[in-house]
């Protein structure tokens, strides 16, 4: 069992390192003009030991057979994948590869960009026994000493949102790769941390999946907010065009949670249906646990609300009752 954990890490790392050294190469040329065109400095690839599937239906297949690695194996590992045909081919080809750690640094899968359009944009490991998405936060290995400094993590939608903030000097990044934040990745968080910054995606996918986020970590104590992406689709475009001086600003004014749905709730339904805004927030207004940071909530939904905090506090006392 352990003998098996310990072959598959060494697998992958062996596989990690075949990818990067190609990136290095002749055949990595136009891989390497992708990450330029992204604007991803030499020195961030390296630190996250980006690499490079070739096109082909079996170099990786190839190489790992010379160092004695059986298909099956390889299949099993979600690197190869067999032919109805038989014999079997690469899992990822012409990618840009990103190799996924889990939180001690070893590589437990692969997630592989398109550098075209072709469908889909990023393809990742299969689901596995080492290989979880819900289990794993990309990055966490490398932003850990940062978010125990800083006292907080950044959590994020995609691995380039956290390569890209690395480059830019935010080092407390990590990406739930996608916008299903689970309960499981917060309790990797809370072992470094319990304040976090969500900063997804500005899209409505990213809203929805950054409220969801923010529930999960509230429910396992953390004191979360909520950045507003605004003037580009994500963190990688925002810092790219506003610097990091434009990125803490956004970090400052990230809002809690309650706030953050204020804001949503107004646009969504005008600031004029005051029962529609409340029924957004009363459910969050219940669930704070921080007596300092509910007389804010309270306050901020009274300001919006243009009503008297008592007033606030009773439907918070009604629906608790209610809800009960
Ligand atoms: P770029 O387009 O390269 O800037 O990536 P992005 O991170 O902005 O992509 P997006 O916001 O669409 O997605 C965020 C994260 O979701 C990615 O880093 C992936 O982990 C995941 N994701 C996005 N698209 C796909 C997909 O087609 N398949 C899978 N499996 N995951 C995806
Ligand atoms: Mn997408
Ligand atoms: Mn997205
Ligand atoms: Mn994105
Ligand atoms: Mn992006």
């Amino acid at each position: 069992r352990q003998g098996k954990r310990d072959r598959a890490f060494k697998i992958y790392g062996l596989v990690r390192d075949f990818y990067r050294l190609l990136l290095g190469k002749e055949i990595g040329a136009g891989a390497r003009r992708y990450l330029e065109s992204r604007r991803l400095a030499e020195s961030a690839a390296e630190t996250f030991q980006l690499g490079y599937a070739p096109a082909g239906w079996d170099n990786l297949v190839k190489f790992l057979a010379a160092r004695g690695i059986k298909t099956e194996e390889m299949v099993q590992l979600g690197l190869a994948q067999t032919r109805e045909s038989g014999g079997c081919y690469d899992r990822f080809r012409n990618r840009v590869m990103f190799p996924i750690w889990d939180s001690q640094g070893r590589v437990v899968g692969f997630g592989g960009r398109t550098m075209g359009d072709d469908n889909p944009k990023y393809l990742n490991s299969p689901e596995g026994e080492f290989f979880n998405k819900g289990r794993l936060l990309y990055g966490l290995h490398i932003a850990r000493r940062s978010i125990r400094e800083l006292g907080y993590a950044i959590l994020m939608e995609g691995y380039m949102d956290v390569v890209s903030a690395y480059q830019h000097g935010v080092a407390n990044a990590v990406a739930s790769l996608g916008t299903a934040f689970t309960r499981e990745q917060a309790g990797l968080l809370t072992a470094y941390t319990n304040e976090v910054v969500i900063a997804y995606d500005a899209d409505a996918a990213g809203i929805k999946a950054a409220l969801r986020a923010a529930e999960i970590l509230q429910q396992v104590g953390c004191q979360v907010r909520i950045a507003s992406i605004t003037g580009a689709k994500d963190p990688d475009e925002f810092i790219q065009k506003y610097g990091l001086a434009g990125w803490q600003k956004i970090i400052q004014q990230a809002a809690p949670l309650v706030q953050f749905k204020l804001l949503q709730a107004v646009k969504a339904h005008g600031l004029s249906n005051k029962r529609k805004i409340l029924q957004e927030v009363l459910p969050n207004l219940a669930a704070v646990a921080s007596p300092i940071e509910l007389e804010e909530a309270v306050k901020q939904t009274a300001t919006v609300l243009q009503v008297n905090w008592e007033t606030v506090l009773e439907e918070i006392k009604s629906f608790k009752k209610n809800t009960r």
